[in-house]
């Protein structure tokens, strides 16, 4: 081979335009641009999702707090007549063991009377002796007293908030006063044949 500038500068051309080619070919170049991007995203994605989670899991609610998401309230200890107040999620919720005198004058009282209509038993279908309402005022959240033993005029029974005067009747409607509904029947039902209450 004769070893001349020319032969080997000629080769070294063609080799480098070949380069060339390859290296300035547009596609090549916009899939290589598009892998890499691809590659950085999805680094990325990984990244935040391995920042994230302990951040998503400390926003789950805690044992104890998913604990007192229902309650268990024995009920052989609420003789006929009487009362219980437990706290649920963090809210009083009064039990009342109603007698049949008190569910004879509740179902008597007229829709028409009543500022947020509802019948005592859609409110208790599941025994009307057991009352059971969140003890939250509608008006503006504070706790009602129990009018019963009361000594002034009428009262008869169901709850007073003595905030504003918001009277509610022995269904936990409202009877009279500012608060615009009926005290909340939270979510409940009868465990173990009835013996225990089971909130939330
Ligand atoms: S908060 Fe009960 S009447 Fe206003």
């Amino acid at each position: 081979m004769k070893d001349s500038g020319i032969d080997v500068s000629s080769e070294d051309v063609n080799v480098a335009t070949e380069t060339n080619e390859i290296s300035n070919a547009p596609n090549d170049g916009t899939t290589r641009r598009d892998f890499l991007t691809l590659t950085a995203s999805a680094v990325g994605v990984v990244g935040v999702c391995v920042v994230a989670l302990p951040f998503i899991k400390s926003m789950n609610p805690a044992a104890d707090v998913l604990a007192q998401a229902s309650i268990d309230v024995p009920l052989k200890d609420i003789a006929e007549g009487t009362g219980k107040v437990v706290m649920w999620r963090g809210k009083p919720v009064f039990i009342r063991h109603r007698t049949k005198d008190e569910i004879q004058r509740v179902q008597k009282i007229a829709l028409r009377e009543l500022k947020d209509p509802q019948t005592d038993q859609e409110r208790f279908s599941k025994n009307s002796a057991w009352l059971v309402v969140v003890g939250v005022c509608t008006h503006l959240g504070c706790v009602p007293n129990e009018r019963r033993g009361m000594q002034a005029g009428d009262a008869k029974g169901g709850w007073l908030c003595a905030c504003h005067g918001s009277v509610y009747d022995e269904s936990g409607r409202i009877v009279t006063g500012p608060a615009p509904t009926n005290l909340e029947v939270p979510p409940y039902q009868f465990m173990n044949n009835g013996a225990v209450l089971r909130i939330g």
